[in-house]
């Protein structure tokens, strides 16, 4: 018989919820951790972590097809084998996912395979076995969030597809339409116009990437056409046909109306909270109309002994934010200060060349009332960049005019992923652009590129 009585049961094993329960249990709280599908949610099972592999696959693949006769490496055809693809990408995401049984083993977290629903100081697990409950002095909420659907476009699996199944493709798609220029939209159309599918991003708004600094978006748009994606901006899908296999979308933009034919329609237009079917209403736990759990700034609900962190709450939906959540209500459990720094999280798309953003857009920094200064230095002016074949892009820097102070680091380019970590510590400590400009960098490395962009936002 299982032990049933704990300090914390966490419903969510996916990067919120699987760290809140292993730091937990580092403090010595006595914890389980509950998930209706696998370890690792989302992120390591369908979202971040596969699609990466895919990205990182495909891009090899891409710089293969173009060749390497310019470095002198002569080659003979470059073939595609996508099912080894797949199967290292698999591979992968089964590697990740026995590390969080290992993690959970050398912890002591308990875990349950099930689905969970809470009630009053107790949750009920509805596993294989039947249902089991289990008492707790602190819930934590971390079920995390679903694709979006389009009334006008159901998903079906096939034709009509989300992230998930656009993730295990068996064959690559002829013409691929993706609804959503967002992170989303934007990598998983990078990886089947990599492989060789006409690509079509049909956004909505007049800019991919909404939210991000309009500049960077641009610059990344147009790279990306380079590349052979194509855009339809200010344009929305209406309805879709499926005959024969093929799908027909009727697209309207502004007062135009067109026809795509495609193979498959990839509807990646966001994601919604998982709030329902946890018996929250029942327990009268605050939701908003987009079904997000409200908490307060601790991360605790309207109900005493019930917290929720990561994509179930309102916030960017990213795995980094619903971890570094994750470790602050743990800390806050253990009776310990927690603390997540909102502005300094950064976000990245990881398209080629990739797009990293910390704190303000120059937009955003203008919007709240400052005076900016603004630092910009291309990687084309890099030698490490030219060494390593990627010079497209740029670092732009946003610095208040008169203090200096850095509000918001912006790096378009190879690499931008590692790059903007700079930006997040230099925003974590408060520091100037003149601080990162002093910040003595090694050469030859791409990072001389955000030396150089702070230094010209100096006045
Ligand atoms: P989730 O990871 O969604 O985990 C929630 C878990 O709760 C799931 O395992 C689910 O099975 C379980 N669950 C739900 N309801 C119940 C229930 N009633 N009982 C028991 N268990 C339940 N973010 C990044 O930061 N970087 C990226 O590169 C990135 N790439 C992405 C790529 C794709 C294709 C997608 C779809 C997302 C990507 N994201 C990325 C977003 C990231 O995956 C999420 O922000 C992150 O997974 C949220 O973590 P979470 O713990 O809040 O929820
Ligand atoms: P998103 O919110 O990032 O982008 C959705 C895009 O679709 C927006 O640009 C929006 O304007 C557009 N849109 C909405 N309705 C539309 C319509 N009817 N027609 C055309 N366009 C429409 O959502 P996305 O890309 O689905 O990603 C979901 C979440 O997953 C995001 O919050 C994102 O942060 C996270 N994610 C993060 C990644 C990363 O960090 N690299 C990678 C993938 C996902």
């Amino acid at each position: 018989m299982r032990d049933t009585a704990f300090d914390l049961v966490v419903i969510g094993a996916g990067p919120g919820g699987y760290v809140a329960a292993s730091k937990a249990a580092q403090l010595g709280l006595k914890v389980a951790c509950i998930d209706k599908s696998y370890l690792g949610g989302t992120c390591l099972n369908v979202g971040c972590i596969p699609s990466k592999a895919l990205l990182e696959s495909s891009a090899l693949f891409y710089r293969a097809k173009k060749g390497l006769g310019h470095h002198g490496i002569g080659q003979s055809e470059v073939g595609l084998d996508l099912r080894a693809m797949m199967a290292r990408k698999e591979k992968i995401v089964q590697t990740m996912t026995k590390g969080i049984e290992g993690l959970f083993k050398g912890r002591g977290v308990t875990h349950f395979f099930g689905k969970g629903q809470v009630a009053p100081g107790s949750v009920s697990v509805q596993g294989a076995g039947g249902e089991q409950m289990l008492t707790a002095k602190h819930i934590l909420l971390a079920t995390g969030s679903t694709p979006v659907e389009l009334p006008n476009l159901p998903f079906d699996g096939e034709h009509v597809i989300s992230s998930t199944e656009a993730l295990t493709l068996k064959k690559v798609p002829e013409r691929l339409v993706v609804i959503g220029g967002g992170a989303i939209g934007l990598e998983l159309g990078s990886v089947w116009s990599r492989l060789g599918a006409q690509v079509l991003v049909v956004e909505a708004m007049e800019q991919i990437l909404p939210g991000m600094d309009q500049e960077m978006a641009q610059q990344l748009e147009r790279l990306l056409k380079r590349q052979g994606l194509k855009f339809l901006l200010g344009a929305k899908a209406q309805a879709v046909a499926i005959a024969e296999g093929r799908v027909t979308l009727t697209i309207a933009a502004g007062d135009q109306e067109r026809a795509e034919t495609c193979d498959q329609v990839l509807v990646a237009v966001g994601r919604k909270p998982c709030s329902a079917g946890l018996g929250l209403e029942e327990m009268g736990v605050a939701i908003n109309e987009r079904g997000q759990v409200l908490v307060d700034a601790q991360g605790r609900t309207n109900v005493e002994g019930i917290w929720a962190i990561g994509d179930l709450v309102p916030g960017a939906m990213l795995a980094h934010k619903a971890e570094a959540e994750g470790v602050a209500v743990a800390e806050r459990m253990a009776g310990r200060a927690g603390q997540v720094n909102y502005e300094a999280i950064p976000s990245v798309v990881y398209t080629h060349p990739e797009l990293a953003s910390v704190g303000a857009s120059e937009e955003e920094a203008t919007a709240a009332g400052h005076e900016v200064a603004i630092g910009k230095y291309p990687f084309r002016g890099n030698a490490r960049a030219h060494c390593m074949d990627d010079i497209d892009g740029l670092v732009k820097v946003v610095a208040e005019a008169h203090t200096d102070q850095l509000l918001g680091m912006h790096i378009l380019g190879p690499q931008a992923s590692h790059l903007i970590a700079e930006g997040v510590l230099a925003l974590e400590f408060g520091a100037s652009a003149e601080d990162v400009g002093r910040t003595v960098h090694a050469h030859p490395a791409l990072s001389e590129v955000v030396g150089e962009a702070a230094r010209a936002a100096v006045p």
